[in-house]
């Protein structure tokens, strides 16, 4: 992602869903939990909370399974070492996206938040900008839209001329328009009450389509069309597991620069003083690639200071 501002004038927290069973992956996630697979050269569960802290966000609740919490937990802490609060909830059955809002009630309280899904990685390249601007406008629900080839696999959206939504339908089969609708969201904190007015779909679960469609009805859902040159990838299934890393690989090579390194994340975003971070990576295995990227950073900041 470009640089930006943090949100710091409307507070937002954060809600990362790393929950599911992952079947689509199978056999990958017999034994671990999708959101820990590795994408090329960190766990899947780094790319949305780099995205989450690339917003500014430093207070997250993580909610996943009531087996992978526990290995969750084990590989981020409480997230001090970032700078960032991390805590935890298990969601004790699949009961859909929208539950993150009844289960994080407590968390959540009188702020804004962010929710984003486990599994999706987000390269927003320049766009950083856009996003501040319309989230902290925010005055119900704000969603984004990236073209896709194959829309009967995701959230849709349907715009006007004047990119005005007409309407937005989970997974359907006669898809009105290519725009997914990708699983980054941002509410307003009457999303909770919302969230606890839904009713389980056909596939019994709590959608967050329907809870988006709340909002579209009072006219308080905003659209961010993706720009082309940003990437929205999901890794739910073996092509695309694959896909992104291939992505992550790309782009870090070429540039030097690593893709959702939280570690660089929280250092550029204030969480964390030169100090900790010095201390943080001292932990690293010296042979790791890793660690050789993040004691280059610092190398290059006490250089240009
Ligand atoms: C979910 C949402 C869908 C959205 C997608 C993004 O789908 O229900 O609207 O487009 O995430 O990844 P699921 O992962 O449940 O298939």
């Amino acid at each position: 992602m470009g640089g930006i501002e943090c949100i710091n004038m409307k507070r937002y927290k954060g809600i990362l869903l790393a929950g599911g069973s992952g079947s689509r992956l199978f056999p990958l996630t017999q034994i671990t939990s999708k959101q820990l697979l590795p994408v090329y050269d960190k766990p899947m569960i780094y790319y949305p909370l780099a995205t989450l802290m690339l917003f500014g966000i430093s207070e997250i609740l993580i909610i996943s399974t009531p087996k992978d919490t526990p290995n969750i937990k084990k590989l981020l802490g409480d997230g001090s070492r970032l700078g960032i609060k991390l805590s935890y909830k298990a969601q004790r059955r699949p009961n859909g996206i929208a539950e993150a809002f009844i289960l994080g009630a407590d968390f959540i309280g009188s702020d804004n938040v962010c929710l984003i899904l486990g599994d999706n990685i987000f390269y927003m390249a320049n766009q950083m900008d856009d996003f501040h601007k319309i989230i902290q406008k925010n005055k119900g629900a704000v969603i984004c839209g990236y073209h896709v080839p194959d829309p009967e696999r995701y959230g849709i959206i349907e715009l006007d001329e004047k990119d005005r939504t007409l309407s937005i339908e989970e997974k359907p089969q006669n898809p009105k328009s290519n725009i997914a609708i990708t699983g980054l969201y941002f509410y307003t904190p009457d999303v909770i009450e919302k969230a606890k007015t839904l009713k389980p779909s056909s596939r019994r679960e709590l959608e967050i389509t329907d809870l988006n469609r709340k909002y579209l009805n009072e006219n308080r859902l905003n659209v961010l069309r993706m720009c082309r040159g940003t990437a929205w990838l999901d890794a739910g299934t073996p092509d695309s597991l694959m896909e992104a890393a291939q992505f992550v690989q790309l782009i870090g090579k070429r540039q030097g620069l690593k893709i959702s390194c939280v570690e660089e994340i929280a250092l550029n975003r204030g969480f964390i003083d030169d100090m900790q971070f010095c201390r943080l990576i001292s932990r690293y295995k010296d042979n790791s690639d890793y660690k050789k990227y993040l004691s280059k950073i610092m190398e290059e900041k006490k250089r240009h200071a």
